[in-house]
């Protein structure tokens, strides 16, 4: 007799494609259109909204075509603090289910307010993306995406059941009991920090685990820039197929994008509850299709907290429709807070990643050490040898990721080559790439 599959507590979607996903683009455009006025119009129940919109002279019946969203004002994180903890509300705090925060690198955090329909939609979503990633009903999923306030845990906790999957919450850290259950449990899929994916990695290599012999089929990782050089080192170490999701506690959590097993180039942005833009971050004028720049969306479906034309800081670009008929996003190469000018020069961690891990004897763990000496920033980068990699390796790979930094930025770095396992990794959370010593010098 086959094993009975725990029932799902909503149904779970089918393994086809669902509406949205085998919409025409003229249907999808339609939707979109029909779902922003509503949006919009809920909006305006905003006070924020609601005053922006009269300072911009517009408001939600003047909008007739898709285009004229960019007449409308920009949002950006410093505007939610404002209204903190309630005040972007377009409902009743009665009709809020659930509050997750994000936290701010100022201390106070921005709220993020969902109703039930909300939640609905949040686990539809993190279930499509998981379908995108080639999971499936009755798949045993490791959540290690933190539980809490921060979306990640709970919101790939929802979308794996709606799809009717065995969830095991195991929330971040506990490391040594992580590879356990892996070992134990079988799961087939993990969700997780790219970065904190490594860290398993390492210990199951520790203690004598084969972590190209274990269950997991697929990984679906994100929370945090990675590379398509990093996604090629997890899937090598760890034989699994490693997915990128991305999202943002202020428009939902994770879920936002997704990517497909089956084409593995990207997030498709799932535009049928988001209207993506790409704006020039100085100017924050609408770039043309294509360029890069800085992301804004807006919120078609949410009602709690609708948003409209939220700066979320990370830069990328869209690119044209393959998997599905929605758009994708390329890998996001950093936030635009999260730059660093060294000497006048923009630099992102995620460069400096791709050169790490194509330097032979380097392991894909690194630090970037931003100080300033006089009136001269310096930048160090922290790098660790790969265990096994001969000690006479040290000083060529040292120059030859100083060259390459040199090549591609002209910023001159200085290197540091550590021992196997001398950084310290991050257990909970995202990595902390960067250490930036110049404001407290
Ligand atoms: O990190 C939500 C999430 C949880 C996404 C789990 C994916 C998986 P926040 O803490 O609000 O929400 O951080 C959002 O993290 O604006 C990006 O800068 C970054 N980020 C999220 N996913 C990715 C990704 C969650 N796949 C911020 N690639 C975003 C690059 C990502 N950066």
């Amino acid at each position: 007799m086959k094993a009975a599959i725990r029932p799902a507590r909503h149904a779970p979607l089918a393994l086809e494609l669902d509406d949205a996903e085998k919409m025409s683009l003229s249907q999808l455009r339609a939707l979109q259109l029909e779902r922003l006025k509503r949006s919009l119009a809920s909006a305006e129940n905003v006070g924020h909204f609601r005053t922006t919109f009269a300072a911009a002279g517009v408001s939600a019946a003047d909008l007739s075509c898709l285009e004229d969203l960019a007449r409308f004002p920009l949002l950006d994180k410093s505007q939610l603090r404002a209204a903190y903890p309630f005040g972007m509300l377009a409902v009743k705090r009665q009709e809020v289910a659930r509050v997750h925060a994000s936290s701010g690198t100022t201390g106070k955090s921005t709220i993020v307010a969902s109703t039930l329909a909300d939640l609905d939609h949040w686990s539809d979503l993190v279930a499509r993306s998981m379908r995108a990633a080639g999971a499936r009903r009755g798949d045993l999923v490791h959540v290690a995406y933190g539980y809490g306030l921060f979306t990640g845990g709970l919101g790939a906790h929802y979308g794996a059941e709606r799809l009717g999957c065995t969830v095991l919450p195991v929330s971040g850290g506990q490391t040594e009991k992580q590879v356990q259950l892996i070992t134990d449990l079988k799961p087939d899929v993990i969700m997780v920090t790219p970065s904190y994916m490594l860290v398993l990695i390492e210990e199951m290599e520790r203690v004598g685990i084969d972590p190209r012999k274990t269950s997991l089929k697929r990984g679906i990782f994100g929370a945090e820039p990675w590379t398509e050089a990093m996604r090629a080192e997890i899937e090598e170490r760890a034989n699994i197929d490693a997915l990128d999701i991305y999202g943002l506690s202020e428009i939902m959590g994770p879920g936002v994008a997704s990517e497909c097993v089956e084409s593995k180039d990207g997030a498709v942005l799932w535009e049928d509850h988001f209207y993506p833009e790409i704006i020039d971050p100085v100017t924050g004028a609408v770039l043309p299709e294509g360029s890069f720049g800085e992301l804004v969306l807006t919120t078609l479906t949410r009602e709690a907290m609708p948003m409209i034309r939220y700066r979320t800081r990370d830069l990328t670009r869209l690119l044209p429709a393959s998997a599905r008929p929605m758009r994708r996003m390329d890998r996001i190469t950093g936030r635009s807070d999260d730059m660093l000018i060294i000497r006048g020069v923009n630099v992102f961690p995620s460069q400096i990643e791709q050169l790490i891990l194509a330097t032979s004897p380097l392991a894909p763990q690194y630090q970037l050490v931003v100080a300033r000496e006089g009136h001269l920033d310096t930048l160090t980068v922290r790098v660790e040898l790969r265990s096994g990699a001969s000690p006479a390796s040290r000083a060529l790979a040292a120059e030859e990721l100083s060259r390459r930094i040199k090549e591609i930025s002209g910023v001159t770095a200085g290197i540091e080559v550590l021992d196997c396992d001398a950084i310290e990794r991050t257990l909970v959370g995202k990595a902390r790439r960067v250490i930036d010593l110049r404001a407290k010098i």
